[in-house]
């Protein structure tokens, strides 16, 4: 049993998309190290991640990534309590290598498994340091494959209000960027080209799914941007090829705030409906200042202000830290998986 007041390292481990990442972090909130191989070079011509590509690169980089962790954390495999993973939900090809090395560590280190949502891990990035939370609180998760809302009152049981019933806030950023001819990953492309934009130029559809909906449409958006570059009947010329970048810049900064738009006002529908007092913002479109920005002006414009929290930038996209951070709290609570952990696509 450990002793309250030893410290408690945990060691994290996320290959769900395109990362190969671990992490040292003790007692939930002290980041010892944080090591991410990106694979987007290898991804960037596909337009989007091929899975095997993904997992062969994530076996490539697997155990220098966790080798790298535990010597920048400065810490023994001995002082390392637990092991946690990322098991659910991604591509099952590229979980799997994570969700073997953790296994693995876990038998020969005879250290504890601990299996972790990766979305919940995403919530949990947006409080790793934050002491004092104010509860209850909604939290959107906004990345490449998941928008969701959840209401938050403990970190082991978030639960889901809502979330996307087709694409993906940050894989409409994607898509777009694509039909755009901008480079991949889409969101921080789109984030560039709308600085130079107006946002007022084109009305792109703001899909709410009806009056009392938490859930998200994103698909529609999408195929308006296509229809409007290249016509109703996608039988006329791309325009984007003679498109000036003024026009490109208009097209995403309209794009931009019309997803914003969607995703802060669900959040207020959500956080009136449980009366949140507190708004968590964590995922790699959490990144997206626009995002950022408006989230803060409907926290500070509701009576009580609500207070918001967001993923630092580094802990938006994939990273191990918001993984191991979690795991502390399932760590105290025992909760712990065997070596029968799969991997699972959903979750
Ligand atoms: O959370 P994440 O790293 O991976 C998943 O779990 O899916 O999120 C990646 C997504 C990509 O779709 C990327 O385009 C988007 O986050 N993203 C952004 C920004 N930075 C990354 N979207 C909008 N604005 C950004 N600045
Ligand atoms: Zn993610």
């Amino acid at each position: 049993m450990q002793s309250a007041k030893k410290p408690v390292n945990i060691l994290g481990i996320e290959t769900s998309c395109d990362e190969t990442a671990a992490a040292v972090v003790t007692d939930g909130r002290i980041v010892k190290s944080s090591i991410i191989a990106s694979q987007t070079k290898l991804h960037e011509k596909y337009g989007g991640v091929v899975p095997e590509i993904a997992s062969r690169a994530h076996i490539e980089k697997i155990y220098p990534v966790i080798t790298e962790a535990i010597q920048q954390a400065d810490v023994t495999k001995d002082d390392v309590d637990a092991i946690a993973v990322a098991n659910q939900p991604g591509l099952t090809v590229a979980l799997i290598v994570g969700v073997t090395a953790a296994k693995t560590l876990a038998l020969i280190l005879d250290k504890p498994l601990i299996a972790i949502n990766h979305l919940h891990a995403h919530l949990q990035s947006a409080i790793v340091t934050d002491e004092s939370l104010h509860l209850p609180a909604v939290a959107l998760i906004v990345s490449g494959g998941h928008t969701c809302l959840y209401d938050y009152r403990s970190p082991l049981e978030p639960k889901l209000l809502g979330s996307t019933i087709d694409d993906a806030a940050g894989e409409a950023f994607d898509k777009v960027a694509n039909i755009l001819k901008l480079p991949y990953p889409g969101g921080p492309a789109i984030e560039k080209a709308a600085k130079k934009g107006n946002p007022n130029a084109i009305k792109f559809p703001r899909s709410m799914l009806g009056p009392d909906s938490l859930d998200f449409s994103f698909s529609g958006i999408k195929t308006a941007v296509l229809y409007y570059c290249r016509g109703q009947d996608m039988k006329g010329e791309n325009k984007v090829d003679s498109m000036s970048k003024k026009q490109i810049a208009d097209i995403a900064a309209s794009f931009q705030a019309a997803i914003v738009d969607v995703l802060v006002k669900k959040t207020k529908r959500a956080a009136e409906k449980i009366g949140a007092k507190t708004i968590l913002l964590g995922g790699g479109v959490a990144a997206n200042s626009q995002l950022r920005t408006d989230l803060q002006k409907m926290c500070d414009s509701t009576e009580p202000a609500k207070k918001l929290l967001i993923a630092p930038k580094q802990y938006c996209t994939d990273n191990a830290v918001m993984v191991a951070s979690l795991a502390y709290h399932k760590f105290k609570a025992e909760i712990f998986a065997n070596l029968t952990l799969e991997p699972k696509a959903t979750g």
